[in-house]
């Protein structure tokens, strides 16, 4: 069964078309990656999915479960389970990190000992303890800011995950410590999910059955992953824009 389709996506900013023509579909249980370089569109398609109100749909749809969401506002869209880890989460003075966790934990667990416990358990996975006290955000460095940005991600309990760039400007054990989590906590409980990446790091760690890879705001390829990552790494994200 389909969890996700994109058909004819156009959408981008104010005027400007950033991604165009997507068609992409997820299955359930699936996860995929999706590719490509710098700028090439990676966020505003995920941001797209989860309907960030900054981007604007010009044409096409998006079908969650059957259905159409290409209209539905962001908040409606995580009651049914669609969460992002996005990518340069905003810092936010004044609101501590443990706080911010027991608020999104409150949405699905009651008892304040049981959240505690969650999040307990998840900090101490992630190896964020020590920012449980500080305002969300400030003075973390890159890979804590990831990390903590998982946290709120698995708290949230999504149906399909959306992570966007998890590895780029992290270091490769807290890349090890991100994956781990993500199989140990998010993977199991999903019916889908979808990893952007293009620095690769994390692909090592966590299994995927097929890419997209957009460039350019088009998806230039689809195919198995194994062969998509061998002919990116070897020869670069316009290989496979020649190899068509
Ligand atoms: N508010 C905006 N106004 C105009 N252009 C924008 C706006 N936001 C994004 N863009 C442009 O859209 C293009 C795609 O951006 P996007 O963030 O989706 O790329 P990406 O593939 O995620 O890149 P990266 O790997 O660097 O994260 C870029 O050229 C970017 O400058
Ligand atoms: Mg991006």
């Amino acid at each position: 069964m389909e969890i996700l389709r994109i058909e004819k996506l156009n959408a981008g900013v104010g005027d400007n078309i950033i991604i165009r023509d997507i068609n992409l579909k997820l299955f359930t249980r699936e996860s995929i990656l999706l590719l490509g370089p710098n700028a090439s569109g990676k966020s505003t398609l995920l941001n797209s999915i989860a309907g960030n109100p900054r981007i604007k749909i010009f044409n096409g749809s998006i079908f969650y479960n059957n259905e159409d969401i290409t209209s539905l506002d962001p908040v409606k869209r995580n009651e049914k389970g669609i969460s992002i880890m996005i990518q340069n989460p905003p810092r936010l003075r004044g609101v501590k990190t443990r706080k911010l966790f027991d608020k999104i934990c409150s949405r699905h667990i009651k008892s304040i000992v049981e959240r505690e416990k969650e999040i307990n358990e998840i900090s101490k996975a992630l190896q964020i303890q020590h920012l449980l006290d500080r305002d969300y955000g400030h003075g973390f460095s890159g890979g804590e800011l990831k990390r903590a940005e998982l946290a709120t991600l698995i708290f949230s309990r999504p149906r399909l995950a959306l992570i966007d760039e998890p590895d780029s400007g992290v270091d490769i054990d807290s890349i090890i410590i991100m994956a781990t989590v993500i199989k140990d906590h998010l993977m199991n409980n999903i019916d889908g999910m979808i990893l952007v990446t293009h620095t690769g790091g994390i692909v090592k760690y966590i299994e995927t059955s097929r890419s997209y890879v957009i460039y350019n705001g088009r998806i230039i390829y689809e195919g198995e992953t194994s062969y998509v990552l061998s002919k990116i790494f070897s020869e670069g994200f316009r290989s496979l824009l020649e190899s068509r």
